[in-house]
């Protein structure tokens, strides 16, 4: 680490300190191990195998314990700065704190990922203090984020000297000034030499206690706005961000068009189990769970449409995929076949997957760093065959009566995830049977109890898409109104679409944290998207 350029102070006159100087190293709000950490693990190590061979057995953990609680005792009187006597040695004196003036040189604002364009510069860069740490009495480096990207800074005399610098705490808000250095083992391979700073906002002393490393998932979950800043959550959310920007190109450059459609309806897509009911303005009505039905009705107005829009579902399950408000990806296409519709979805996810992969190679290995393209064509995989793979890897339906799966049941999420586990590639599953699917689906031409539809599965995750072929004809669908016990009239408009010009077509809906589950190997979905929405929790 190259020593800081301290340039020409221009300070006013010296105030009376607020605060001692540390005087040894020291870190504020910082999660970072104390100096003598390494040390005190290395004196810890040979303690416990001094003591196993000694007893001739291995050192229990509690054990184990009490003697890190006695090193730790001995290491912290050792290093402790000693205390001053009545006839103290005579000590250098404190510099005394000084109210920084900012240089009038030019030091225009840049965001850190532009930062390497600008080497050798006098920059300004607004930020959050990610670590802090104080080395000596001389010398402190912030790492500064901005969202963009980290930065070292170096902080040497006078900057240490500010009023304000005892106010430097983990995520308090700065401006940091001065010329950036080429440094390579600094993240990003620049450092700023810091030559004016400026405190915009403090951080209170509690954030320590609100999430750290031995907090709970529900305290986790409360304090997701302070857990998000991390640099594990923020890269999720940044790859998130780069996804659904790349699943919005495929679609653009196939010249399909983004629509927004409403959130409360008073329709159902499917099922009544997981609609979530609302009054509105007197009428019952939902929060809706698919926009299919309204993506359907415009394709005759823009053609291929696609729409990127919240579902809700009132999941009465916690499991580690279902959310009671999703972000759904979903598309619709008139004029296509079944075959159409498989290509279009391995196409997409192999081309999105690929572009992040190319793109933000290392922040993605970061986290799943066995990530590795999916395998194409897609296994594709009958509905039937799925029951028979079951039933020959004997999982059962009810395990103690050794009831196996028969045709016709639902594939719950944990068979589902154990057999696309086993085969280890995405699996195009097909042709459900009609009686456990969705009133819209198009039957098969030739067997009508089974359906043109798909769920694609992902290894780690299971089902991440589902999507079908319509029933585009107008008795038919009426007939599937009547089968499925709902009544046609709120769906007039739906009905309309196969009165007025109907043609065959489809589409699927995408759930967006699924995919990001799997890309980036998070292990539960809650940690998929922003502020997650279960079964009891609406906050923050
Ligand atoms: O299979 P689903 O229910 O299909 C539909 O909603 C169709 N109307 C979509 C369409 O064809 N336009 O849901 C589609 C996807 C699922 O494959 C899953 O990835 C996701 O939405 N999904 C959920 N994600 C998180 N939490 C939940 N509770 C989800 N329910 C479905």
């Amino acid at each position: 680490m190259q020593e800081p350029t301290t340039p020409p102070a221009t300070q006013t006159p010296p105030e009376k300190p607020e605060k001692e100087e540390e005087g040894e190293e020291g870190q504020r709000g910082s999660y970072e191990k104390p100096p003598y950490e390494d040390e005190l693990q290395a004196a810890l190590a040979a303690e416990i195998a001094k003591t196993a061979q000694e007893t001739g057995k291995e050192v229990s953990l509690s054990a184990k314990k009490k003697i890190e609680k006695r090193l730790r005792g001995d290491f912290k009187k050792k290093y402790k700065k000693p205390t001053p006597t009545a006839s103290p040695a005579p000590a250098a004196k404190a510099p005394e704190l000084v109210r920084l003036v900012e240089p009038a040189t030019p030091a225009p604002a840049f965001k850190i990922h532009t930062l390497q364009l600008h080497a050798t510069q006098r920059v300004s860069v607004f930020g959050w203090v990610h670590q802090f740490r104080q080395q000596g009495a001389k010398l402190a480096f912030v790492v500064l984020r901005d969202g963009t990207g980290f930065l070292q800074c170096v902080l040497g005399a006078p900057m240490i000297q500010s009023v304000d610098f005892p106010k430097i705490s983990r995520e308090a808000s700065v401006r940091m000034v001065g010329t950036l250095r080429l440094e390579a083992r600094a993240p990003g391979g620049v450092e700023l030499a810091v030559d004016y700073w400026e405190l915009i906002g403090t951080s209170a002393p509690d954030l320590e206690t609100k999430a750290n490393a031995d907090s709970l998932p529900d305290q986790l979950l409360n304090n997701r706005h302070i857990v998000i800043r991390g640099e594990t959550s923020s890269s999720v959310l940044r790859m998130r961000s780069r996804m659904l920007f790349e699943l919005r190109k495929f679609f653009f450059e196939r010249h399909f068009e983004e629509v927004t459609c409403p959130t409360i309806v008073q329709t159902q897509c499917e099922g009544g189990s997981t609609l979530f009911p609302l009054t509105y303005y007197g009428e019952p009505a939902y929060l809706t769970q698919s926009s299919q039905l309204y993506l359907e009705t415009v394709i005759p107005a823009l053609g291929d449409v696609f729409t990127v829009m919240p579902s809700y579902r009132a999941e009465k399950s916690l499991t580690r995929r279902h959310l009671a408000e999703y972000t759904h990806f979903e598309a619709e296409m008139p004029f296509i076949s079944f075959e159409n519709l498989l290509q279009t979805l391995e196409d997409m996810i192999c081309t999105v997957v690929e572009r992040m992969l190319t793109q933000y190679h290392d922040e993605i290995h970061l986290l799943n760093p066995e990530i590795a393209l999916p395998p194409r064509p897609f296994l594709r995989m009958t509905y039937a065959d799925a029951i028979r793979w079951l039933q020959e890897h004997e999982v059962w339906k009810e395990p103690e009566t050794k009831t196996p799966y028969t045709y016709g049941d639902d594939i719950p999420e944990k068979p589902e995830r154990f057999m696309v586990d086993t085969i280890g590639r995405p699996i195009f599953m097909t042709r459900f049977p009609l009686a456990i699917k969705a009133f819209y689906m198009k039957k098969c031409p030739d067997n009508p109890i089974e359906t043109e539809s798909v769920d694609v599965l992902m290894p780690g995750i299971g089902e991440i898409v589902g999507g079908s072929m319509r029933n585009h004809d107008l008795e038919d669908l009426i007939r599937q109104y009547q089968a499925n016990g709902i009544p046609p009239e709120k769906y007039y408009w739906y009905i309309d679409q196969r009165k007025y010009g109907t043609c065959p077509h489809g589409g699927f809906g995408l759930g967006v944290e699924r995919l990001i589950c799997w890309l980036l190997k998070q292990e539960h979905i809650r940690t998929a998207c922003l502020y997650p929405r279960y079964m009891g929790r609406a906050t923050p």
